[in-house]
């Protein structure tokens, strides 16, 4: 009986652990990968943007100083728009994780094309972009879509060169603060010259 419980949970315990590697395996780590591509992105340092409205034109080619053959395995070019940091500070569901499987910082699709040494592409900024400070990365996928390199309009730390979108809900948001800004200030008019009145009615 023992022995059966036993061998049940070693059984269990292997199962978990190919478990564990299997999902481990394929899934890149950002740290791993090179930074050969070299990418820029048409808004400039600060600019804001408006979701559903505005377009941001991408480009992206492979570093020419690097040896050749880098980019052999190269079959895909994955754009993408990124939470910067500041945007990222307490909201665990845009953390940064190095399992890119498990990584939420670049949760918006830009285009997928196939790799061709260099691309660009004009995009349209999805009306479901929320209101944040992004950047823009580029992931080259091989065939069996893993992440092999990248690049990205941001430093390292990417602390520099983001610019702002503005979402559809935080514009709401701001119209009805206006809207209501609005109706707060009518309803104090009225009872303003409602009270002038009174007085010259007196008099
Ligand atoms: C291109 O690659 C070289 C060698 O790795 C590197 O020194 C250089 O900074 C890269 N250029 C850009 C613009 O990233």
């Amino acid at each position: 009986m023992t022995r059966r419980l036993l061998s049940t949970r070693r059984a269990t315990a292997l199962l978990l652990l190919i478990c564990y590697v299997g999902s481990s395996m394929g899934s890149a780590h950002f740290s791993d990968l090179k930074r050969t591509l070299i990418v820029t992105a048409s808004p400039k340092p600060g600019q804001v943007l408006y979701a559903g409205e505005d377009k941001i034109t991408v480009t992206w080619k492979l570093n020419s100083s690097l040896p050749a053959g880098t980019d052999a395995a190269y079959k895909k070019v994955k754009v993408k728009l990124c939470y910067a940091p500041v945007s990222q500070k307490d909201r665990g569901w845009r953390k940064t994780d190095d399992n890119l499987k498990k990584d939420k910082t670049c949760q918006f699709k830009v285009t997928t094309q196939p790799y061709a040494g260099s691309g660009s592409f004009v995009y349209t900024i999805d009306r479901t972009v929320p209101t944040a400070t992004y950047f823009v990365r580029a992931y080259v996928v091989d065939a069996s879509d893993t992440e092999l390199a990248y690049g990205q309009t941001t430093d390292a730390k990417k602390s520099t060169n983001l610019f702002d979108i503005v979402g559809i809900t935080g514009r709401h948001a701001s119209l009805d603060i206006a809207a209501g800004c609005f109706s707060a200030f009518s309803v104090v008019a009225l009872l303003f010259f409602f009270v002038m009145e009174k007085r010259k009615a007196k008099k």
